[in-house]
Protein backbone atom coordinates (compact mmCIF):
# COMPACT_ATOMS: atom_id res chain seq x y z
CA UNK A 1 0.00 0.00 0.00
CA UNK A 2 1.29 3.44 -1.11
CA UNK A 3 1.94 6.23 1.69
CA UNK A 4 -1.52 7.96 0.91
CA UNK A 5 -3.52 4.82 0.41
CA UNK A 6 -2.26 4.19 3.86
CA UNK A 7 -3.81 7.77 4.94
CA UNK A 8 -7.01 6.92 2.85
CA UNK A 9 -7.32 3.67 4.57
CA UNK A 10 -7.00 5.20 8.35
CA UNK A 11 -9.43 8.01 7.65
CA UNK A 12 -11.60 4.87 6.72
CA UNK A 13 -11.56 3.25 9.97
CA UNK A 14 -12.31 7.11 11.56
CA UNK A 15 -15.28 6.07 14.48
CA UNK A 16 -18.04 7.70 13.15
CA UNK A 17 -19.67 10.71 14.50
CA UNK A 18 -22.29 10.12 16.73
CA UNK A 19 -25.94 9.67 15.49
CA UNK A 20 -27.29 11.33 18.56
CA UNK A 21 -25.30 14.19 18.50
CA UNK A 22 -25.98 14.67 14.85
CA UNK A 23 -29.86 13.83 15.15
CA UNK A 24 -30.14 16.46 18.06
CA UNK A 25 -27.95 18.91 16.40
CA UNK A 26 -30.98 18.98 13.70
CA UNK A 27 -33.16 19.69 16.59
CA UNK A 28 -31.38 22.43 17.81
CA UNK A 29 -31.13 24.13 14.30
CA UNK A 30 -34.61 24.91 14.39
CA UNK A 31 -35.49 28.11 15.76
CA UNK A 32 -38.24 26.58 17.54
CA UNK A 33 -37.49 23.11 18.52
CA UNK A 34 -39.64 20.84 20.09
CA UNK A 35 -38.14 20.01 23.55
CA UNK A 36 -40.10 16.49 23.30
CA UNK A 37 -38.52 15.99 20.37
CA UNK A 38 -35.37 16.63 21.50
CA UNK A 39 -35.50 14.62 24.82
CA UNK A 40 -36.73 11.56 22.75
CA UNK A 41 -33.38 11.64 20.70
CA UNK A 42 -31.69 11.68 23.35
CA UNK A 43 -33.17 9.40 25.60
CA UNK A 44 -32.10 6.61 23.69
CA UNK A 45 -28.25 7.52 24.94
CA UNK A 46 -27.39 6.78 28.39
CA UNK A 47 -24.31 8.57 28.46
CA UNK A 48 -25.28 11.85 26.83
CA UNK A 49 -28.57 11.87 29.17
CA UNK A 50 -26.19 10.93 32.30
CA UNK A 51 -23.72 14.03 30.85
CA UNK A 52 -26.74 16.51 30.78
CA UNK A 53 -28.46 15.84 34.54
CA UNK A 54 -24.91 15.53 35.83
CA UNK A 55 -24.23 19.36 34.52
CA UNK A 56 -27.77 20.32 35.62
CA UNK A 57 -26.59 19.18 39.29
CA UNK A 58 -23.37 20.23 39.44
CA UNK A 59 -21.82 23.20 41.45
CA UNK A 60 -21.43 25.36 38.32
CA UNK A 61 -25.65 25.76 38.16
CA UNK A 62 -25.83 25.93 42.13
CA UNK A 63 -29.97 25.04 41.95
CA UNK A 64 -31.37 24.89 44.85
CA UNK A 65 -33.09 21.63 44.37
CA UNK A 66 -32.19 18.21 41.86
CA UNK A 67 -33.10 18.05 38.49
CA UNK A 68 -33.65 14.64 37.86
CA UNK A 69 -35.96 14.90 34.36
CA UNK A 70 -34.26 15.19 31.57
CA UNK A 71 -36.71 17.05 29.99
CA UNK A 72 -36.36 19.42 32.67
CA UNK A 73 -32.75 19.39 32.13
CA UNK A 74 -33.21 20.17 28.48
CA UNK A 75 -35.46 23.41 29.22
CA UNK A 76 -32.98 24.39 32.02
CA UNK A 77 -29.79 24.37 29.89
CA UNK A 78 -31.31 25.84 26.63
CA UNK A 79 -30.04 25.61 22.76
CA UNK A 80 -26.89 27.18 23.78
CA UNK A 81 -25.76 24.83 26.19
CA UNK A 82 -27.23 21.79 25.04
CA UNK A 83 -25.16 22.51 22.17
CA UNK A 84 -21.82 23.14 23.64
CA UNK A 85 -22.38 19.92 26.18
CA UNK A 86 -23.32 17.90 23.34
CA UNK A 87 -20.98 18.83 20.35
CA UNK A 88 -17.75 18.91 22.74
CA UNK A 89 -18.67 15.48 24.58
CA UNK A 90 -18.37 13.88 21.10
CA UNK A 91 -15.66 15.68 20.05
CA UNK A 92 -13.54 15.44 22.94
CA UNK A 93 -13.84 11.37 22.40
CA UNK A 94 -12.73 11.46 18.74
CA UNK A 95 -9.54 13.74 19.53
CA UNK A 96 -8.82 11.71 22.74
CA UNK A 97 -6.01 9.83 20.97
CA UNK A 98 -2.31 11.37 21.38
CA UNK A 99 -1.12 13.33 18.65
CA UNK A 100 2.67 13.10 19.19
CA UNK A 101 3.10 13.53 15.54
CA UNK A 102 2.12 17.17 16.23
CA UNK A 103 4.73 17.47 19.32
CA UNK A 104 1.36 18.24 21.24
CA UNK A 105 -0.65 16.19 23.47
CA UNK A 106 -4.99 14.98 22.63
CA UNK A 107 -5.60 17.56 25.89
CA UNK A 108 -3.41 20.61 24.22
CA UNK A 109 -5.09 19.83 20.84
CA UNK A 110 -8.60 19.40 22.64
CA UNK A 111 -7.95 23.17 24.54
CA UNK A 112 -7.25 24.25 20.82
CA UNK A 113 -10.21 22.87 19.41
CA UNK A 114 -12.72 23.98 21.80
CA UNK A 115 -11.38 27.76 22.22
CA UNK A 116 -11.33 28.06 18.56
CA UNK A 117 -15.46 26.89 18.55
CA UNK A 118 -15.95 29.35 21.49
CA UNK A 119 -13.81 32.21 19.44
CA UNK A 120 -15.46 31.57 16.10
CA UNK A 121 -19.19 31.43 17.89
CA UNK A 122 -17.98 34.93 20.03
CA UNK A 123 -16.48 36.36 16.40
CA UNK A 124 -20.30 35.49 14.99
CA UNK A 125 -22.29 37.01 17.39
CA UNK A 126 -19.80 40.00 17.44
CA UNK A 127 -20.49 40.66 13.90
CA UNK A 128 -24.17 40.04 13.93
CA UNK A 129 -23.15 37.40 10.85
CA UNK A 130 -26.13 35.37 10.08
CA UNK A 131 -24.77 32.08 10.27
CA UNK A 132 -25.96 28.88 11.59
CA UNK A 133 -24.05 28.35 14.93
CA UNK A 134 -24.73 25.08 14.87
CA UNK A 135 -22.66 25.12 12.18
CA UNK A 136 -20.31 27.69 13.31
CA UNK A 137 -19.29 25.97 16.84
CA UNK A 138 -18.90 22.15 14.76
CA UNK A 139 -16.57 23.50 12.42
CA UNK A 140 -14.52 25.43 14.32
CA UNK A 141 -14.66 22.24 16.92
CA UNK A 142 -13.28 19.80 14.35
CA UNK A 143 -11.09 22.10 12.04
CA UNK A 144 -8.16 19.93 13.21
CA UNK A 145 -9.59 16.05 13.37
CA UNK A 146 -7.55 15.72 10.14
CA UNK A 147 -4.35 15.61 12.64
CA UNK A 148 -6.14 12.67 14.87
CA UNK A 149 -5.54 10.59 11.43
CA UNK A 150 -2.16 12.30 10.13
CA UNK A 151 -0.23 12.19 13.57
CA UNK A 152 1.23 9.08 13.02
CA UNK A 153 2.18 9.62 9.55
CA UNK A 154 4.16 12.24 10.61
CA UNK A 155 5.76 10.87 13.25
CA UNK A 156 7.17 8.48 10.83
CA UNK A 157 7.77 11.88 8.44
CA UNK A 158 9.08 14.40 10.70
CA UNK A 159 12.05 14.09 9.56
CA UNK A 160 11.75 15.03 6.21
CA UNK A 161 8.62 17.36 7.07
CA UNK A 162 10.93 19.10 9.67
CA UNK A 163 13.74 19.88 7.10
CA UNK A 164 11.08 21.41 4.32
CA UNK A 165 10.00 24.08 7.09
CA UNK A 166 13.66 24.60 8.31
CA UNK A 167 14.52 25.77 4.82
CA UNK A 168 11.61 28.47 5.33
CA UNK A 169 10.08 27.51 2.00
CA UNK A 170 7.10 25.87 3.14
CA UNK A 171 4.36 25.79 6.27
CA UNK A 172 4.06 23.13 8.33
CA UNK A 173 0.86 21.96 5.98
CA UNK A 174 2.41 23.07 2.95
CA UNK A 175 5.54 20.38 3.91
CA UNK A 176 2.71 17.39 5.57
CA UNK A 177 1.30 17.69 1.77
CA UNK A 178 4.64 17.44 -0.22
CA UNK A 179 5.49 15.33 2.09
CA UNK A 180 2.40 12.99 2.76
CA UNK A 181 0.38 13.63 -0.33
CA UNK A 182 -2.59 15.20 1.93
CA UNK A 183 -2.36 18.26 4.67
CA UNK A 184 -4.56 18.02 7.75
CA UNK A 185 -7.02 20.86 6.56
CA UNK A 186 -7.97 18.16 3.69
CA UNK A 187 -7.93 15.01 5.26
CA UNK A 188 -10.14 16.58 8.03
CA UNK A 189 -12.99 17.45 5.28
CA UNK A 190 -12.23 13.70 4.10
CA UNK A 191 -13.43 12.51 7.75
CA UNK A 192 -15.83 15.40 7.67
CA UNK A 193 -17.54 14.02 4.28
CA UNK A 194 -17.41 10.01 5.38
CA UNK A 195 -19.34 11.55 8.65
CA UNK A 196 -21.85 13.19 6.02
CA UNK A 197 -21.77 16.70 7.39
CA UNK A 198 -23.29 19.64 5.48
CA UNK A 199 -21.07 20.86 2.64
CA UNK A 200 -20.31 24.11 4.90
CA UNK A 201 -19.06 22.08 7.61
CA UNK A 202 -16.86 20.24 5.20
CA UNK A 203 -15.22 23.07 3.41
CA UNK A 204 -14.80 25.10 6.50
CA UNK A 205 -12.13 22.08 7.99
CA UNK A 206 -10.83 21.32 4.79
CA UNK A 207 -9.93 25.20 3.71
CA UNK A 208 -8.85 26.51 7.46
CA UNK A 209 -5.69 27.43 6.60
CA UNK A 210 -6.52 28.88 2.70
CA UNK A 211 -10.26 30.33 3.05
CA UNK A 212 -9.35 32.37 -0.26
CA UNK A 213 -9.89 28.96 -2.12
CA UNK A 214 -12.80 27.83 -0.23
CA UNK A 215 -15.85 27.70 -2.14
CA UNK A 216 -17.36 31.14 -2.84
CA UNK A 217 -21.02 30.43 -0.92
CA UNK A 218 -19.33 29.25 1.98
CA UNK A 219 -16.52 31.71 2.43
CA UNK A 220 -17.75 34.04 5.22
CA UNK A 221 -17.78 30.63 7.42
CA UNK A 222 -14.06 29.34 6.53
CA UNK A 223 -12.67 32.90 7.11
CA UNK A 224 -14.13 33.12 10.68
CA UNK A 225 -13.02 29.75 11.40
CA UNK A 226 -9.62 30.72 9.91
CA UNK A 227 -9.49 33.52 12.38
CA UNK A 228 -10.69 32.28 14.99
CA UNK A 229 -8.24 29.58 14.84
CA UNK A 230 -5.32 31.98 14.75
CA UNK A 231 -6.92 34.45 17.07
CA UNK A 232 -6.25 31.25 19.62
CA UNK A 233 -3.48 31.01 19.10
CA UNK A 234 -2.25 34.00 19.72
CA UNK A 235 -3.50 34.16 22.98
CA UNK A 236 -2.15 30.58 24.06
CA UNK A 237 -4.29 28.39 23.00
CA UNK A 238 -1.67 26.43 20.29
CA UNK A 239 -0.68 23.64 18.96
CA UNK A 240 3.04 23.14 19.32
CA UNK A 241 3.86 23.24 15.08
CA UNK A 242 0.70 25.14 13.80
CA UNK A 243 1.97 28.30 15.49
CA UNK A 244 3.81 27.68 12.63
CA UNK A 245 0.88 27.54 9.96
CA UNK A 246 -0.71 30.79 11.07
CA UNK A 247 -0.65 33.87 8.58
CA UNK A 248 -3.15 35.99 6.79
CA UNK A 249 -5.21 37.01 10.14
CA UNK A 250 -4.08 40.69 9.20
CA UNK A 251 -5.95 40.38 5.92
CA UNK A 252 -8.83 38.84 7.52
CA UNK A 253 -9.59 41.19 10.20
CA UNK A 254 -9.81 43.95 7.69
CA UNK A 255 -11.68 41.33 5.57
CA UNK A 256 -14.41 41.40 8.56
CA UNK A 257 -14.10 44.77 9.29
CA UNK A 258 -12.30 44.67 13.04
CA UNK A 259 -10.22 46.79 14.37
CA UNK A 260 -7.71 46.93 16.97
CA UNK A 261 -10.78 48.30 19.84
CA UNK A 262 -12.55 45.53 18.51
CA UNK A 263 -10.10 43.16 19.00
CA UNK A 264 -9.83 44.16 22.75
CA UNK A 265 -13.61 43.64 23.47
CA UNK A 266 -13.30 40.23 21.91
CA UNK A 267 -10.63 38.52 23.47
CA UNK A 268 -12.34 39.93 26.61
CA UNK A 269 -15.26 37.90 25.41
CA UNK A 270 -13.73 35.63 24.54
CA UNK A 271 -12.26 34.97 27.71
CA UNK A 272 -15.59 35.04 29.83
CA UNK A 273 -17.33 32.42 27.06
CA UNK A 274 -14.10 29.87 27.07
CA UNK A 275 -14.51 29.71 31.08
CA UNK A 276 -18.46 29.28 30.91
CA UNK A 277 -17.79 26.89 28.07
CA UNK A 278 -14.87 24.51 29.66
CA UNK A 279 -17.24 23.84 33.12
CA UNK A 280 -19.99 22.90 31.05
CA UNK A 281 -17.50 20.70 28.67
CA UNK A 282 -16.13 19.46 32.28
CA UNK A 283 -12.27 20.22 30.77
CA UNK A 284 -10.11 22.77 33.15
CA UNK A 285 -9.14 25.49 31.54
CA UNK A 286 -5.29 26.03 32.62
FE1 LIG B 1 -5.03 23.52 11.35
FE1 LIG C 1 -6.03 24.79 14.44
Amino acid sequence: MSLMEEIIAAVDEMPPFPQVVQRAMQELAEPEYEVSGLVDILKVDQAVTANILKLCNSAYFGLPRKVSSLKEAVVYLGADQMRRLLLSGAANKIYEKPNEGYAVFANELWRHALATAVMSQVLCRYLRLKIDENVVFTSALLHDVGKVVLSAFVIEEYQAIESKVDNGKSSFQEAEKEILGFDHAEIGGKIAEKWEFPPEIIAAIAFHHDPSHSPKEFRLLVELVALANNLVVMVGYGTGVDGLACRGHALLLKKLKIEAKDLEKLLLLFQIEMEKTCDIAGVGDD
